[in-house]
């Protein structure tokens, strides 16, 4: 029985978030630079955004780049935008085709014009796609994202359009960038980092963490076969008793 054979459909999640992490030791592995392991890496993202729609996963949320990625070297930053750029321009056919639908959450106004041109037009261009809903991550991180929050909704009770007794977990999640997305059930990490950086941090409340070794441009359908097998065999409590379940 194959890996994909033993997953039980009415188990899977709805929604997978991953930290795509490790394409820069990949590169090393191969004696090359950096943006090499990048480049690889969107092969994954491609094979991995396939798999789930095979599953009929609803949504697929991938932490492409953070807020503080922005720290790093210029022509690493520059190359990945380029890389960004370039891979939705040429994915929105196959999305399209596939019935699948592009969002993105993150501080958007901090990336390069044509990237937020070519990113809105992609968005766009699928809007009409009802299977899965692929979320870039991009420029993300959810410090900033749960600060917006807060100062948006200091602005609505600034003028007297919410009161503070309306403020709710309910009220709050809508001020996110994932309001119309439910939470991940499923959190996969690759490269053997045991950190979340920054990702998600109100919406994996309740999450499964997974963490595995494998860097990412050697991430493939079995193995994110691996991660859904070893989801389906927990038990999600949410703070109560076995017995209770
Ligand atoms: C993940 O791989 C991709 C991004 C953060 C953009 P890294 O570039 O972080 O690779 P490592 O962690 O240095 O190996
Ligand atoms: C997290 O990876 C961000 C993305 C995968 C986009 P990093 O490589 O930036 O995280 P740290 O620095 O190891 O925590
Ligand atoms: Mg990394």
């Amino acid at each position: 029985m194959s890996l994909k054979e033993k997953l039980l459909p009415e188990r899977l999640p709805s929604h997978i978030a991953i930290i795509m992490d490790g394409n820069g030791r990949w590169a090393k592995e191969q004696g090359k630079n950096r943006l090499y392991g990048h480049f690889n890496g969107v092969e994954s993202v491609r094979n991995i955004v396939e798999g789930c729609a095979e599953l009929k996963i609803g949504y697929l949320t991938l932490y492409a780049f953070s807020t503080e990625n922005w720290d790093r070297p210029k022509d690493e930053v520059t190359g990945l935008m380029e890389l960004l750029v370039q891979t939705i321009r040429d994915e929105v056919p196959t999305l399209n085709k596939n019935n699948i639908r592009l969002h993105v959450i993150g501080n958007i106004g901090m990336l390069p014009e044509n990237a937020l041109n070519e990113l809105n037009e992609a968005c766009e261009d699928t809007k009409g796609n009802t299977g899965l809903n692929l979320i870039m991550a991009l420029s993300y991180s959810s410090r900033w994202e749960i600060c917006n929050a807060v100062k948006e909704i200091g602005k609505e009770i600034k003028s007297g359009n919410l009161s503070l007794e309306e403020i709710s977990d309910d009220l709050f999640k809508q001020y996110l960038c994932t309001a119309n997305f439910p939470d991940p059930e499923l959190m996969i990490r690759t490269s053997g980092e045991y950190r979340i950086s920054n990702f998600l941090l109100y919406q994996l409340a309740y999450s499964e963490l997974y963490f595995t070794d494998t860097l990412w441009p050697n991430f493939r359908k079995e193995n994110l076969y691996e991660a859904l097998l070893d989801y389906q065999n927990r038990e999600r409590r949410f703070g109560k008793i076995s017995e209770q379940l």
